[in-house]
């Protein structure tokens, strides 16, 4: 019998029943969109569930991405990493904002701080960092260098929902943080995502951004988006967060069993490793060396032949795409770490829905059965 394909993230759904009262209360109320009451509710309990003080909602990451800069009024250069998903630097395009990529650092992947300083011209405004496989970047380091040089720091935290240092939630960093809530993500509302703001005015502007710049029926302050989450997604957001606990501690026990099964393979590493405790377990990336008997595409076609459809996530860089590689900052020179991770990674099968079984079909193909 063939296998069942498994791939490299499935999403969560609760049960379809519990979902139908959401949709009867929102045809008895006809509120379909505009910030209606899902809209609000799901604002507030995200607010409570992650620790933070403001949440405004958007359609999708990307938007709220665009939009974050725009609240802001970033502009010239802003400094972020080649290795992420190309909607970090495509939000800079939206606006004629310059991308100037910085190299990250070789154990946790996010961008590295000891290289920023170099990168600041008289154009730069702001950082970009992303927290990479929603492991923490170094806010402290990155902080400091943003408050030496005046510049703002707006964090791509699209893999980040839920993420918590000792001193609170990781989305209170910087001066906005962004999430997705895409299908693919942690939590999802099918599409969507939200700008974490500091304060309520920062959110008003948000708020008005998102909604074509109206500030009432009649005054449109900026040439904003239509950026709005709708009721539909707003309910099935609320629903999600009823079992965000037990999706998150199934992703913990995920990836504790790879990473356990895969500790002593030679050629194998995991860079989550030493801090992958602080993260949400979005993502389980492994990196194949050259000690490993495969190269990292060779094993992702084993994976691929045996129904098991990993990805090399984050290949190719953001910084190898047309639009981009023509720029200084993209030259190989300028990025060796990234481009050695950007061979080497491969991101394994992880989600709450990954029966033990099937995890086992992933340890084995790796380490050779
Ligand atoms: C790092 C990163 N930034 C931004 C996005 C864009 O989010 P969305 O798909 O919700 O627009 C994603 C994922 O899709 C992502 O992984």
């Amino acid at each position: 019998m063939p296998t069942k394909p498994i791939y490299v993230t499935e999403p969560y759904l609760p049960p379809l029943a519990d979902f139908v009262p959401y949709l009867e209360a929102i045809w008895a109320s006809k509120m379909l969109t505009n910030g209606g009451p899902m809209h609000q509710k799901l604002e507030a309990e995200l607010c409570d569930y992650l620790g933070v003080e403001h949440v405004a909602l958007f359609a999708n990451g990307t938007l709220a991405l665009v939009t974050a800069l725009q609240a802001l009024r970033i502009a010239g250069e802003v400094i972020t990493t080649p290795y992420s998903f190309v909607a970090t630097s495509h939000s800079l395009l939206w606006h004629g904002i310059k991308p100037v990529f910085v190299d990250i650092d070789p154990e946790t992947l996010n961008l590295d701080p000891a290289r920023i300083e170099a990168a600041i011209t008289p154009h730069t405004t702001a950082i970009m960092p992303v927290h990479c496989y929603g492991q923490p970047c170094d806010i402290a380091a990155i902080q400091k260098i943003a408050d030496n040089y005046n510049l703002r720091v707006i964090y791509d935290a699209a893999h980040a929902f839920g993420v918590t240092l000792p001193s609170g939630s990781l989305l209170r960093s910087g001066d906005l943080s962004v999430l997705s809530f895409h299908a693919t993500k942690v939590f999802n509302t099918f599409e969507g995502g939200a700008i974490i703001c500091p304060d309520a005015k920062t959110k008003q502007r948000v708020d008005h951004l998102k909604n074509f710049g109206f500030v009432d029926e009649v005054t449109v302050v900026a040439p904003g988006i239509n950026g709005k989450m709708s009721e539909i997604n707003a309910a099935f957001g609320l629903l999600q967060l009823q079992h965000i606990d037990g999706a998150l501690e199934r992703r913990r026990e995920v990836a504790a069993i790879y990473r356990e099964e895969l500790a002593g393979v030679k050629g194998i590493r995991l860079p989550l490793a030493a801090s992958g405790h602080l993260s949400n377990n979005a993502y389980f990336p492994i990196m194949v060396q050259a000690d490993y008997p495969l190269s990292r595409d060779a094993l992702y076609e084993k994976l691929g032949s045996r129904n098991i459809f990993a990805r090399r996530y984050f290949y190719p860089l953001i910084s190898d795409f047309p639009m981009y590689r023509g720029m200084p900052s993209a030259a190989l020179e300028n990025l060796p770490v990234a481009t050695t991770a950007a061979a080497q990674v491969l991101c394994l099968p992880i989600f709450p829905g990954l029966t033990r079984e099937n995890q086992q079909r992933v340890i084995d193909a790796i380490i050779g059965h």
